[in-house]
């Protein structure tokens, strides 16, 4: 006699517990709704971003030069303008206050170097006199300089890599043409000379490099 059990429930009470139920349905509904929303938006914003870092490389400021292949006599003479750059900037800042920017120096003060045998002579020259420095007479293009105790030149203190750049650079500026100076052949005279702390003689340099091109 089931349906007899129903025959109490009122049409009212049927409708009330049917929306109550359809109303605790809803909240679930609206959850599933919006969390693959988002899902979707995620993965939008990071295929997105992937992309903008693609077309912009990666976000750098300044994008990557092209590879251009260089042949080995490009490279060669890349690394020389390199050396030859930063030659120019060691000697500003360290020779240039005494030889002067134009490398002519001072007259019987400050010897010049455009144009010196000194400058141009066996490489190890120029490599002794910054490492230690120089004292004494010497002649450059026939004129006398370190006649007075004052115009001495004192050890420059930079490294051998910085040495055999300025070097370079000051064999081959306004109108010197020499050979590359090498930095291990630097570091081989600053251990060879490691015991000495004083300033190398003028003449006793100029004997031993250049017998027979000073004047006198
Ligand atoms: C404070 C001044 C002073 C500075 C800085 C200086 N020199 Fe000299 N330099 C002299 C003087 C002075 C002589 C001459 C010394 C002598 O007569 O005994 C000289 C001599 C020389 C000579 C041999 C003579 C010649 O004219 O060729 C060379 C090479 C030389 N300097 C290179 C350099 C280089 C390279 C630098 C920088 C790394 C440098 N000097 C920095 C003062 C300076």
């Amino acid at each position: 006699m089931a349906p007899a059990k129903f025959d109490g429930m009122k049409d009212d009470d049927m409708v009330e517990i049917h929306s109550n139920l359809g109303r605790e349905k809803h909240p679930p509904t609206k959850g599933f709704l919006v969390a693959p929303l988002i899902f979707v938006f995620g993965c939008l914003i990071f295929v997105c971003s992937i992309q903008l870092a693609h077309s912009t490389n990666s976000f750098q400021v300044h994008p990557p030069q092209e590879i251009v292949e260089l042949t080995e006599e490009e490279k060669e003479a890349l690394r020389l303008e390199r050396k030859l750059d930063s030659g120019k900037k060691i000697f500003t800042s360290k020779c240039a206050s005494c030889h002067q920017p134009n490398g002519l120096g001072i007259a019987t003060q400050y010897p010049p170097l455009a144009g010196s045998e000194w400058v141009s002579a066996n490489p190890e020259l120029i490599t002794k006199i910054i490492l230690k420095g120089l004292k004494g007479e010497i002649t450059v293009k026939g004129e006398k300089y370190g006649t007075s105790p004052a115009a001495n030149m004192v050890a420059v203190p930079i490294n051998d890599r910085e040495i055999a750049n300025v070097s370079t650079y000051v064999r081959n500026a306004w109108g010197n043409s020499a050979s590359e100076v090498f930095e291990s052949d630097v570091a081989d005279i600053r251990t060879n000379t490691a015991g000495q702390n004083e300033q190398w003689i003028g003449e006793a340099l100029q004997s031993e490099y250049l017998s027979g091109a000073s004047t006198e």
